[in-house]
């Protein structure tokens, strides 16, 4: 009797291969990150893939993500831009971003890329006053205890019809529990009830399983 994880594994190794293959930069990528002690925390490449597509469905010309670490689930956003794109991500620890920025050299995304070091909560309000053109999809996965607010920025910098993307929304159904003193559950929670209160989001959100274990996303979409 194989175990339910080794099943999502046998799974997710079956549809990695054939829809999401490891090329020489993703892998290097990976390998470079776990060399450098990043923690092993980047999304699965299905889920990388995924990412990729539903910046193509959006039509995205601009995104911003929160959360680098070593710059993977970038490579695969940074991948549907157009050549004059533009992927802004935000990373509070210096060293995870010195990594990030020599793979998407690597992955040749240099040019289309900004990696900007610092609390999140800091760098935000900053992309606000610059008054960039909105972004068009924004994917949030970093400091769980922050959701709230972070997709209250998102919405702030987000054109109508945008994609807010947010990670880790199950964490092996910790999720449902209502009184938990995990501040990332609690932040998972007040994000999951922005999206469902907020007049101008529209959300839903998925478990899923594989090879990162039983999680989840959520996704809404910024109205018109
Ligand atoms: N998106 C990445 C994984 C990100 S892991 C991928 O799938 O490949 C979460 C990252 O968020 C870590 O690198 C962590 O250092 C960063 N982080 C944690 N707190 C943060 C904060 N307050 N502001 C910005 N980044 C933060
Ligand atoms: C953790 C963070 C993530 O973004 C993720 O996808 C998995 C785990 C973590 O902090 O443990
Ligand atoms: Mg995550």
């Amino acid at each position: 009797m194989s175990t339910a994880q080794e099943l999502w594994d046998d799974v997710d190794a079956y549809f990695t291969t054939l829809l999401a293959p490891p090329d020489e930069v993703l892998a290097a990528t990976l390998r470079d990150s776990e060399a450098a002690g990043l923690p092993p925390i980047n999304v699965a490449p299905n889920q990388g893939k995924l990412l990729q597509l539903l910046a193509r469905i959006q039509g995205a010309r601009r995104i911003l993500e929160i959360g680098t670490l070593g710059g993977y689930s970038t490579i695969w956003l940074g991948r549907a831009l157009p050549a004059d794109g533009r992927l802004i991500t935000l990373e509070y620890e210096a060293t995870h971003a010195e990594v990030a920025r020599r793979n998407l050299d690597r992955a040749g995304l240099s040019r289309i890329t900004e990696v900007r070091v610092g609390p999140a909560l800091e760098s935000l309000p900053k992309l606000a006053e610059e008054q960039q053109e909105p972004f068009d999809l924004v994917f949030i996965d970093a400091d769980k205890v922050n959701n709230p607010h972070y997709v209250e920025w998102a919405v702030k910098l987000t054109r109508p019809g945008g994609l807010i993307i947010l990670d880790n929304v199950v964490r092996g159904g910790q999720v449902t529990d209502a009184g938990s003193e995990d501040p990332g559950v609690r932040g998972t929670r007040a994000a999951l009830e922005l999206m469902a209160s907020h007049p101008r989001l529209s959300g839903t959100a998925v478990q899923t399983v594989g090879t990162k274990g039983y999680d989840g996303f959520a996704l809404a979409r910024v109205t018109d």
